[in-house]
C-alpha cells in the first residue's frame, strides 16, 4: 500500500450576488450622451478623480477594474464603481457635469475605467499607478489656451503634440501640471473639446489650473474638479463662488510633495475677491497643516511674479511680487510654477523678494538654497497658440516690485537666472529625488536648430536642511510578496510497506508524509491554511475507503506563524471519515510572522481484516488557502 502526493491549489474568492426587486419592468438604458472626460488628481497618490460632461442629468458613476481583468472591453463582475456628483451646466455650456472620486488605489497597477451607467457606458480608458513612495518625475505645461492664435485646430495639433512627445518621452510622468489658461474664451466649448481631444488627458491625472482665460466662466469649474478645493469667497475673483466665474484653491500630497494650487485671478480686494492676504493666508494655514506630511512643496497659479516677456511689467504682477515672496520663503517653498507670460523663465534663488545669493551665477546647473531660497519657473507656451518677446529691464530696482537688470547679465531681469524665448513649444520636466528637484526645460517642437526632446534649461536644486544634519535612510519598498508551498526535498513516494496484521482484526501501516515547506512573504500577513484528504486506496478493481488513513500533523520548522494542525484518528477506531475529508495540515493567522514553515504528519492506517490482498495507491491531495 502505498501513498503519493499531488497538489493542486485554490484561490478562494468571494462572489457577490446583485439582488433586485422581483418582477420589476427591465429597466431602459439610460439614452445620456457622455463627453469631455478626463482623469484628475486625488487628495492623494490613492485616489484619482474623473471629471465628464453629461446631456441628460441621470444618476451616473465611475466603474474601474485592474485592467488585467478586463478583456474584450467586457469589466468583471467584480468591478468597482464610485458614484458620481455633479450639476447642471450653465446654459452656454449646456447639459450637466459629473465628477467621482477613486480611492483605495494600489501601488504598480493598471486600471481600466469608464464613466456612465449600467447600459451606457463611456469608451474604457486606462491609467496606471507606480511606486507609492521615493523618487518620480511630473510634467508642467504652460498656456495650452486653446483658441489663443484664432485657429483651434492648430492649436489642438501643438496641445496634443505636445502631449505625445512629452509623454513618450516620460511614460512614467506621474503627473500633468496645469500653468493656467487651458482655453482662450472661458465658455467656449469648441475650444476645451479641443484641449481635451487627446486621450493622455485621460490616461495621465490633470493637475488643473486656473488662469486669466479660464475665469471668466463656470466651464473650467465643471469640467476640472480638483481635491480639496475651498471654494470661499476668498478665493474668486469677485468674493462670489455663485456667480459665472470659476475659483478655488486646493492642495492635494503626490507622495512626499505637498502642491498647492492658488487662483492667482483674485488679487485685488477691490474686486471683491480676498486678495493676496486670503492666499498668504491659505497657504500659510495649508502648510501648517500638511506640510510635515511631505518633504517638498510646491505652489502653482497662473500669473507668474517673475517672468520676462509681455506680463513681467504688469501692475498685478509687481503687486504679487511683494506680496508672496517672504510668504513662500518664511513657510520653506521649494517651487513655485507659474505661467501667463507664455515665455521659459527660471528665476535665481530668492529669499523675501531679493536675490538670495548675490553670487549665483546666471545660467548655473546647479543650485543650493539656503534657508528661505525659493526657485520660481515660468512656462512658455504648451501649445504654440501664443508667444510673448523678451521686454527690457527698466531702472525700477533689483528687490521686490522692481524691474531693474541683473548686474551679473544686464539684458536680464535682476530676478531670472535663464529667459528663453524661441517662439517653439516646450514643457518642464521636474524630477523629484531623494536630496534635489531637478528641473529641465524641454522643446516638444524643433528649435534654434535643436531637435525635439533637447533641453533648453537643466538646474538642479539642492534643498536647505537647516543648521543640523538631516540623516535619511530609504526603506525599500519589500517585493510584494507570495505565499506557496513545495514537497521540501525530494517528492518520492511514500510507502508504508506491507501492512501489519494485527489482533487478528486490522492489518496497520505507518509512515510520514513527505514534507511540505510552506512560505509566505507577503506584506499583508493574511491567514494561510494548508489541507489535504485522500481517495479511495485503489489496485485494479479492488479498493477501500481513504477515511482508513488518519493522521499526526506536526511542525517540523517553525516559522510564518504556523500551527500543526489537529490529529486524525483512522476511521477504523472512530468510524470517522479519516483523511477522506479534507483536513487541516497547519494554518497561521492573520498578523502571522512572514517567512518560512515545514509542515510534515505521522501517517496512521489500519484497514479492516476483509480487505483483499493487494498493492494499493491513493493521492494525498494538498490544498492551500489563503486570502
Ligand atoms: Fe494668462
Amino acid at each position: 500500500m502505498r501513498t503519493h502526493l499531488t497538489r493542486n491549489g485554490v484561490i478562494l474568492g468571494v462572489a457577490t450576488l446583485a439582488v433586485g426587486a422581483l418582477g420589476a419592468p427591465a429597466q431602459a438604458a439610460d439614452p445620456a450622451t457622455l463627453s469631455a472626460v478626463i482623469l484628475g488628481v486625488g487628495a492623494n497618490e490613492t485616489q484619482r478623480i474623473v471629471t465628464w460632461y453629461s446631456s441628460a442629468d441621470s444618476t451616473q458613476s465611475v466603474q474601474l477594474a485592474p485592467a488585467a481583468s478586463v478583456t474584450g472591453g467586457e469589466f468583471p463582475a467584480g468591478a468597482q464603481t464610485f458614484a458620481a456628483l455633479g450639476s447642471a451646466n450653465i446654459a452656454s455650456s449646456g447639459g450637466f457635469n459629473r465628477h467621482a472620486t477613486i480611492t483605495g488605489l494600489a501601488e504598480h497597477t493598471s486600471y481600466s475605467y469608464r464613466v456612465g451607467s449600467e447600459g451606457n457606458w463611456s469608451p474604457a480608458y486606462t491609467f496606471k499607478t507606480q511606486d507609492f513612495e521615493g523618487d518620480y518625475d511630473f510634467l508642467f505645461y504652460g498656456d495650452p489656451q486653446i483658441g489663443a492664435s484664432g485657429n483651434v485646430a492648430n492649436d489642438q495639433a501643438g496641445w496634443t503634440d505636445t502631449l505625445n512627445v512629452s509623454l513618450a518621452a516620460n511614460p512614467d510622468a506621474e503627473l500633468l501640471v496645469s500653468g493656467g489658461d487651458q482655453v482662450e474664451t472661458a465658455n467656449t466649448e469648441a475650444q476645451w473639446n479641443a484641449f481635451l481631444a487627446s486621450d493622455k488627458l485621460r490616461q495621465y491625472p490633470w493637475m488643473a489650473t486656473i488662469g486669466n482665460h479660464d475665469v471668466g466662466g463656470k466651464a473650467y469649474e465643471q469640467h476640472l474638479y480638483t481635491p480639496n478645493t475651498d471654494r470661499s469667497g476668498s478665493y474668486y475673483s469677485n468674493g462670489n463662488p455663485a456667480s459665472n466665474t470659476s475659483g478655488g484653491n486646493y492642495w492635494y500630497i503626490h507622495k512626499d510633495t505637498l502642491f498647492i494650487d492658488l487662483n492667482s485671478n483674485s488679487y485685488a480686494t477691490s474686486q471683491g475677491g480676498g486678495g493676496d492676504a486670503a492666499h498668504v493666508k491659505y497657504v500659510t494655514d495649508v502648510i501648517n497643516q500638511h506640510g510635515a506630511e511631505a518633504k517638498w512643496t510646491v505652489l502653482v497659479y497662473h500669473h507668474a511674479i517673475y517672468s520676462a516677456a509681455a506680463h513681467a511689467k504688469d501692475s498685478d504682477a509687481k503687486v504679487r511680487r511683494v506680496d508672496f515672496p517672504k510668504t513662500f520663503s518664511d513657510l520653506g517653498v521649494d517651487l513655485v510654477l507659474q505661467g501667463h507670460d507664455h515665455v521659459y523663465t527660471r528665476s535665481y534663488l530668492i529669499k523675501n523678494g531679493q536675490k538670495a545669493n548675490p553670487d549665483e551665477k546666471p545660467g548655473a546647473s546647479e543650485v543650493f538654497a539656503g534657508p528661505g531660497g525659493v526657485l520660481y519657473v515660468t512656462s512658455n507656451s504648451a501649445s504654440g497658440s501664443k508667444y510673448y518677446d523678451i521686454t527690457n529691464p527698466d531702472n525700477t530696482g533689483t528687490s521686490g516690485a522692481g524691474n531693474g537688470a541683473d548686474p551679473l547679465n544686464p539684458d536680464n531681469y535682476w530676478y531670472n537666472s535663464v529667459q528663453n524665448q524661441e517662439r517653439a513649444r516646450s514643457y518642464v520636466k521636474v524630477q523629484v529625488r531623494n536630496d534635489k528637484l531637478v528641473v529641465q526645460n524641454i522643446r516638444s517642437a524643433a528649435a534654434a536648430g535643436q531637435p525635439v526632446g533637447s533641453i533648453v534649461d537643466d538646474v538642479t536644486v539642492r534643498p536647505y536642511h537647516g543648521d543640523n544634519q538631516q540623516i535619511q535612510v530609504n526603506v525599500p519598498t519589500a517585493a510584494p510578496g507570495e505565499f506557496g508551498w513545495t514537497i521540501d526535498g525530494h517528492n518520492g513516494l511514500v510507502d508504508l510497506g506491507t501492512a501489519v496484521e494485527t489482533a487478528g482484526e486490522y492489518f496497520a501501516a505507518a509512515g510520514k508524509i513527505n514534507p511540505i515547506k510552506v512560505s509566505d512573504s507577503r506584506r499583508s500577513l493574511s491567514p494561510w491554511a494548508i489541507s489535504a484528504s485522500v481517495g479511495d486506496f485503489v489496485d485494479g478493481e479492488k479498493k477501500f475507503a481513504g477515511s482508513y488513513l488518519g493522521w499526526g500533523p506536526y511542525l517540523a520548522t517553525a516559522g510564518a506563524g504556523a500551527v500543526a494542525g489537529a490529529d486524525v484518528a483512522s476511521g477504523y477506531d472512530d468510524d470517522g471519515k479519516g483523511l477522506s475529508v479534507s483536513r487541516g495540515l497547519g494554518h497561521a493567522e492573520q498578523g502571522h510572522a512572514r517567512g518560512s514553515a515545514v509542515l510534515g504528519a505521522d501517517l496512521d492506517l489500519k484497514i479492516p481484516g476483509e480487505v483483499e490482498k493487494g498493492n494499493y495507491r491513493t493521492t494525498l491531495t494538498i490544498t492551500a488557502l489563503s486570502s
